[in-house]
């Protein structure tokens, strides 16, 4: 076995079983602990703006990755004319700009801060590093190889449906940059980091509350008629 077909052939599949399956078990047994513990009253002016970067940015950025994944053509399509590509990848940029400008802040909120940094754990310090790693290394990719709009579709999409397929196909990945390279086994690591990390409140995200039925309140007490 190459270290190729170690690292992008085992290395993934090590992850997604390590993500699932402690996921499972948290949820069995702590549920109550899906939470990003929030600092907000220790300081809120730097945690306001870097949290709105970095969610602004990191979504916009993640919902791309998933839309080049799901429906590939449909990228290379847009990407046709040269104007429209222009626009995605600007777009792309600036969104993942704002991801680094707003990771660096809340690293360096929790780092300046002696309060913030009495509550962060090891396994923060491995997320933000893990984070930071993912950020520069894709900001890299989009200013260094021009164009990953498109080429994702051709290497990064038929690769990831290959490991979901169980068939890893290792020769799509084994020519990329090296920064490439660390961009995608990092991202299997974060996902292995899921289950022991902030990033669990991500489940726990308010979504029913879209559809769940208005809660009504009522005053407990009897009305007071002032005149
Ligand atoms: C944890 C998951 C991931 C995160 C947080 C992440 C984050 C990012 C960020 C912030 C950028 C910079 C966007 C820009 O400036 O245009 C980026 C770009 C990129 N990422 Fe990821 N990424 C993840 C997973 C992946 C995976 C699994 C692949 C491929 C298999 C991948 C391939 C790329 C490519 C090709 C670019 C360059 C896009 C362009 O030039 O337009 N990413 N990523």
């Amino acid at each position: 076995m190459t270290y190729d077909e170690f690292l992008f052939g085992a290395f993934p599949y090590v992850c997604l079983v390590v993500a699932i399956v402690a996921t499972i078990w948290r949820y069995v047994t702590d549920r109550f602990s899906y939470s990003s513990l929030s600092s907000q009253f220790l300081e809120t002016r730097q945690l306001f703006w870097g949290s709105t970067a970095w969610h602004i940015g990191i979504l916009g950025v993640l919902t791309a990755h998933l839309v080049g994944f799901l429906i590939p053509q449909s990228i290379l399509w847009w990407n046709m004319e040269p104007v429209r590509l222009y626009i995605l990848e600007t777009t792309g940029f600036v969104l993942g700009l704002l991801a680094l400008v707003g990771l660096f802040l809340l690293i360096y909120r929790r780092v300046t801060s002696s309060r913030i940094r009495k509550v962060t754990s090891l396994m923060d310090t491995v997320l933000f590093a893990s984070l930071l790693l993912q950020v520069v290394t894709g900001v890299w990719t989009a200013i260094f190889y021009r164009w990953g709009s498109s080429w994702f579709s051709a290497f990064a999409t038929p690769y990831l449906w290959s490991i979901l397929e169980f068939r890893p196909d290792v020769t799509l990945v084994n020519s990329l940059p090296l920064m490439v390279k660390i961009h995608i086994l990092n991202a299997f690591f974060l996902v292995s980091l899921f289950p022991f990390t902030r990033l669990v409140h991500m489940l726990s995200v308010p979504i029913p509350y879209i559809w769940r039925p208005h809660q009504i309140m009522r005053w407990n007490r009897r009305q007071q008629i002032i005149d």
